[in-house]
């Protein structure tokens, strides 16, 4: 029984773990870096704890520093002893199978030896020659670590010492299409598409995974999802944080390439695709492609369907903060967005003219990640005689952050002899009805990539449809001759330009 009351019926009751995972190494490039301190290593333990990793396996770190394994091991303790000491015991097992190998990424010795490693482990656990190669390196670094991969042999399958070989990569896979198709046939000189696993972690969220449940699983939604029912769609990612210590990385991509390219077009994608025939990795990458195909490219003149931005000074939950020109790294003079809201239109049967409004910006008020389905007024009101104000229409909310929810907001009669309407809401929370229950996104791609289920993890024809959409306007944006009057300077801690206020006001207020 549950507080209410009521059964929870064995649907709810939990959701049974994965049976068999085949062993295998896991081979961290990049290992003294962040990602692999603050997000690799501690989703691995995590795993580890929950007994979510095969029972052989090995994770093997990779970088230019020269360290024992010994001393490896102590340098990843070190990134968060406060939350690996809780389990220090679990901690000395887990860390019994990280080992490290120095490399210089382009000497090919460098793999050679690497191969020789991996094939010494593998004898010695069992773990059968199955290997993931990720590559938390710097993006630039992708072509170079793949084509030592393939000359080494570390590329191959099934041969000799070799069992299965993947690679993950993270965006940005590229930089604009062309860079993205160079990059592309780099990688697939050595690795098949089924061997690479490009990583989108908004994709591995709980919530966004329960998208195509929320869609597919039920069947009332589906007659309304369309321009028939539905007024707008809102995508918002708005995040509290600033540049932080990326301005390197940042100079270089601007909102548009961090956040629209992939996450924002990806949940863009769960929403309007078609249901897939089987819920497979392929049928449903399928239904996303043709959502792709389907976006409307931006006219001539995108300022009218695109609103860019850079923070200023502000103040941040009572204290000041700098603005991006001042953020350590970044140019007194730098041009580049931190704030960009797009309106899209998908071209088919179901979404014609149904405006989708994406937004994101660092340094606004909050951090919240939420899509807003806006349903369409009802079409006539026998109340009009009698209420002052006009019915707000219903609204759906699919809360991703700070609340994992489900929204609905409707009418309802309030108690007394007149007719006074008020909108009212039901709410679904994730965590007070599953507690603790949810992956970590990294712990899930890691989990799907020893898996070989590619489902959330983008398709090369997904990525390079989505550089074509935004190419063009990055490649307008950074050329023309107006730049910096169409970068609308906004405080840190608002919502934004006050050129993107109306289409704000739409996602921000019910
Ligand atoms: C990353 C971007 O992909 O996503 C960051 O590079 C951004 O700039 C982050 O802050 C947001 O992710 P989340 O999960 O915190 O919404």
């Amino acid at each position: 029984m549950n507080k209410n009351g009521t059964e929870q019926t064995s649907e709810k009751k939990g959701c049974p773990g994965v049976d068999h995972l085949e062993p295998c190494t896991i081979v961290i490039f990049g290992a003294s870096g962040d990602l692999t301190g603050r997000k690799l290593i501690p989703a691995l333990f995590q795993m580890f704890v929950k007994k979510s990793l095969p029972r052989q396996f090995n994770i093997v770190g990779c970088a230019r520093t020269p360290h024992s394994h010994e001393g490896f091991r102590d340098t990843l303790h070190q990134f968060d002893p406060e939350n690996f000491s809780q389990y220090d015991k679990k901690w000395l097992e887990f860390a019994g199978h990280i080992f490290y190998q120095p490399m210089l990424y382009d000497t090919i010795e460098s793999y050679k030896e690497l191969a020789l490693f991996l094939a010494e482990i593998d004898t010695k656990s069992n773990t059968q020659g199955n290997r993931i190669f990720d590559l938390a390196v710097p993006p630039h670094l992708y072509p170079l670590i793949s084509k030592m991969l393939g000359e080494a042999g570390l590329a191959q399958e099934n041969t000799g010492r070799n069992g299965w070989s993947r690679i993950i990569i993270e965006k940005p896979f590229g930089h604009d299409l062309k860079s993205a198709r160079e990059l592309q046939s780099t990688l697939e000189q050595d690795f098949k598409e089924e061997q690479i696993y490009r990583i989108d972690h908004y994709l591995a969220k709980e919530t966004v995974q329960n998208i195509l449940t929320f869609r597919f699983a039920n069947a009332i939604f589906e007659p309304l999802w369309n321009r028939s029912y539905i007024d707008y769609v809102g995508i918002m990612a708005a995040e509290k944080l600033g540049v932080e210590n990326r301005a390197g990385y940042y100079e270089q991509a601007g909102v548009v390439r961090d956040m629209f390219q992939n996450h924002m077009l990806q949940l863009l994608s769960l929403i309007a695709m078609e249901s897939p025939s089987h819920f497979e990795a392929d049928c449903v990458r399928d239904e996303k492609t043709k959502v792709f195909r389907s976006l409307r490219h931006f006219a001539e003149r995108p300022g009218e369907d695109l609103i860019l931005g850079q923070y200023g000074p502000g103040s941040i939950d009572e204290k000041s903060v700098p603005g991006y020109r001042q953020e350590k790294g970044v140019g007194i003079n730098s041009l580049t967005a931190t704030f960009a809201m797009m309106r899209l239109f998908v071209d088919n049967w179901r979404w014609q003219g149904v405006p989708f409004y994406l937004v994101s910006g660092k340094r606004l008020a909050q951090k919240e990640t939420k899509i807003v389905i806006q349903f369409k007024k009802v079409p006539h009101t026998m109340f009009h005689n009698v209420l002052e104000k006009k019915i707000s229409a219903n609204r759906l909310i699919l809360g991703i952050y700070p609340e994992e929810e489900i929204k609905l907001t409707f009418q309802t009669k309030k108690p007394g002899p007149k007719i006074c309407l008020s909108p009212m809401t039901m709410d679904f929370k994730y965590e007070e009805n599953y507690p603790g229950a949810g992956l970590d996104a990294y712990e899930k791609v890691l989990l799907d990539c020893i898996l070989g289920d590619q489902m959330l993890f983008w398709r090369r024809d997904g990525v390079e449809l989505a550089w074509s959409l935004v190419t063009p306007i990055l490649h307008d944006c950074e050329t023309c001759a107006g730049r910096e009057q169409q970068l609308h300077l906004y405080e840190a801690g608002g919502w934004g330009p006050y050129a993107a206020k109306e289409w704000m006001e739409r996602l921000i207020n019910p």
